[in-house]
């Protein structure tokens, strides 16, 4: 189509990715998904054609291949690109570190130069609270609050890929890009057909309860209960991932506002913190059953209590989350029963 405002979106068929695809079909995008469903399945194409009653445009190529990928840059003409194609479990990173660097690093590199070649110059770029390690001495962190030295391989690829855009910017390319750095997203679409579909055994918290809960797993552990947050356990900022998702497309617009030769960051949270046993209470609550869980040892690396500060996401892009943590839980666990039913 002629007219079309083609985004390409990388990691299209992921967790972050398949929602924010929704999102830009509902704004008068055309997203085209660039994926090699490395950590995905063909299933989520099929929930994202009966969610926006269209055919999904998508290409199976690994973004690390640059001949492979400059191809989808001849084939259309776009005007951004959501960049998520990346591994992100923490503990696998630190048992294979090479795999982790060079798939999201030469994926950003080939994604940034690429950009340049065909003049693409809106980007918004996935990161990660991860960058804010252990913050020092505070626990709701603004986007100047310093980034400490990366806990594991993953959080460091965030922390270079931030440092590399930054160094892009510096040489004066022609690019736009906002770097959004994510809490914890949590949920699924309302509609149950596109969720949180991790391969093998999830290392997060809401896939972990519900997969419990269905039976699929025996018992979640609480990892820690001695900590110094107000029940012991630690405390997260959960973000429905339908917000997070429609970040992106209000960061994409203010980029189009934007002169050439920028970067921002802006937190992605709701600026309210949750304990790991908040969840569970709300997780019985709505699902009307008792979970099987116990306490365990703490896990190594884990901050005891962090939240974002978000003001800086509704003064620049006039987004904020509109949905709670009870909300993300509710679609979360109808998302778990509808693909067990299915
Ligand atoms: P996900 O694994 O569900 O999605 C990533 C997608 O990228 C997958 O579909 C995978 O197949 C694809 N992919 C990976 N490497 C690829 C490659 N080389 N070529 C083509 N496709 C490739 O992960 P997600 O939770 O949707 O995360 C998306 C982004 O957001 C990642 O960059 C992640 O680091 C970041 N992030 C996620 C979270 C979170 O908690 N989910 C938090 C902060 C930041
Ligand atoms: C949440 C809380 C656990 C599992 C991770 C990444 C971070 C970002 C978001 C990508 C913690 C507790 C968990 C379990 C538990 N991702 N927990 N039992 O660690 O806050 O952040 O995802 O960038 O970089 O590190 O999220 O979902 O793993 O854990 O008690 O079986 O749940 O200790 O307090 P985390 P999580």
């Amino acid at each position: 189509m002629k007219d079309s405002k083609y985004i390409l979106v990388t990691g299209g068929a992921g967790y972050i990715g398949s929602h924010t695809v929704v999102e830009l079909y509902e704004n008068g995008f055309t997203p085209v998904i660039v994926d090699d469903f490395r950590n995905s399945h063909y299933s989520v194409i099929e929930g994202l054609e009966k969610i926006t009653k269209t055919d999904i445009i998508y290409r199976k190529i690994d973004v690390c291949n640059f001949n492979a990928f400059e191809n989808i840059f001849i084939e259309f003409s776009f005007v951004g690109i959501i960049h998520f194609a990346a591994y992100k479990a923490v503990g696998e990173s630190v048992l294979e570190p090479i795999k982790y660097y060079r798939n999201n690093l030469d994926g950003l590199l080939n994604c940034l130069e690429l950009a340049q070649i065909y003049k693409v110059h809106d980007i918004v770029f996935s990161s990660s609270c991860t960058v804010y390690g252990e913050p020092k001495g505070v626990n709701v962190v603004t986007e100047n609050t310093s980034v400490q030295p990366a806990n594991s391989p993953y959080g460091n690829t965030k922390q270079i890929g931030e440092e590399i855009i930054n160094d892009v910017i510096n040489s004066g390319a022609e690019l736009k890009i906002l770097k959004l750095r994510y809490f914890n997203p949590i949920g699924a679409h309302d509609t149950g057909l596109i969720g949180e579909l991790p391969i093998g055994k999830p290392n997060n918290l809401l896939p972990y309860v519900t997969q419990t809960a269905i039976g699929t797993l025996e018992k979640l552990i609480v990892f820690g209960n001695d900590y110094p947050t107000h029940d012991g356990t630690c405390v997260r900022d959960y973000v429905h991932v339908c917000d997070v998702a429609n970040a992106h497309v209000k960061g994409l617009e203010w980029l189009m506002k934007q002169n050439s030769n920028m970067t921002d960051t802006v937190n992605i949270g709701t600026g309210k913190g949750t304990s790991v046993l908040e969840i569970i209470h709300i997780f019985e609550k709505v699902s009307e059953q008792l979970l099987n869980w116990e306490f365990g040892n703490r896990r190594e690396g884990d901050v005891p209590e962090i939240y974002a500060d978000v003001t800086k996401a509704e003064q620049l892009l006039d987004w904020k989350a509109n949905r709670n943590v009870k909300d993300a839980i509710f679609d979360a666990w109808n998302w778990e029963l509808k693909r067990r039913n299915e």
